[in-house]
């Protein structure tokens, strides 16, 4: 129905096959630690869930979502909060939750935003997707999935103008 618009890129038993692996590495680094899961709405929502049902330790779990600017505000920022944190995660190791890094903008502010601002004790990046040959500012990436082309991506929680979602795998958008 959608071929003409969408290529298959990654499938959804790949996907989960990747996820376990993570999840087997965080529940390794992260015994008896009690981390937080911070997921980055909306696109990391489908990972996030799917990560969950493979972690062997206990867990936290809050939700973050920001939008991005092309430019830059007038503030110079290029990311701004549009709902925050529900629980205290001071003193707290905290895992962020993506679904893919570009530019490298988002996840550099969200680090600096729990460590600095939140005062959590750690701030790590957990991506499924890593556009490399994006990346326009220098960010340390604790958990990836796949390394990606240069592509815009849909499925899986990843929209393009909040379409595709849905789709169970990752898609190439035409
Ligand atoms: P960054 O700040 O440039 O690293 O952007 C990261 C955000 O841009 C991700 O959380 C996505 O929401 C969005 N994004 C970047 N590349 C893609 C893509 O290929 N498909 C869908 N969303 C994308
Ligand atoms: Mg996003």
């Amino acid at each position: 129905m959608r071929n003409n618009i969408v290529k298959l890129y990654i499938k959804n038993e790949d996907i989960q096959e990747k996820i376990k692996d993570i999840a087997e590495n965080i529940s390794i680094d992260y015994k008896d630690k009690n981390p937080v899961l911070v997921c980055n709405l909306k696109g990391a929502f489908r990972f996030l869930s799917d990560l969950c049902k493979y972690i062997k330790i206990p867990i936290t779990i809050d939700f973050i979502a920001f939008t991005s600017y092309t430019g830059i505000s007038r503030n110079g920022d290029r990311v701004r909060i549009v709902k925050d944190l529900k629980s205290d995660i001071k003193n707290r190791d905290v895992i962020i939750i993506e679904d893919i890094i570009d530019t490298g903008f988002t996840c550099d502010f969200i680090i600096k935003y729990m460590l600095e601002m939140q005062n959590a004790s750690s701030a790590n990046i957990c991506s499924l997707l890593d556009k490399k040959s994006a990346r326009q500012i220098d960010v340390s990436v604790k958990y990836i999935g796949f390394d990606v082309e240069n592509k815009f991506l849909v499925g899986y929680g990843l929209d393009y103008n909040e379409k595709y979602r849905e789709l169970n795998d990752i898609m190439i958008l035409k």
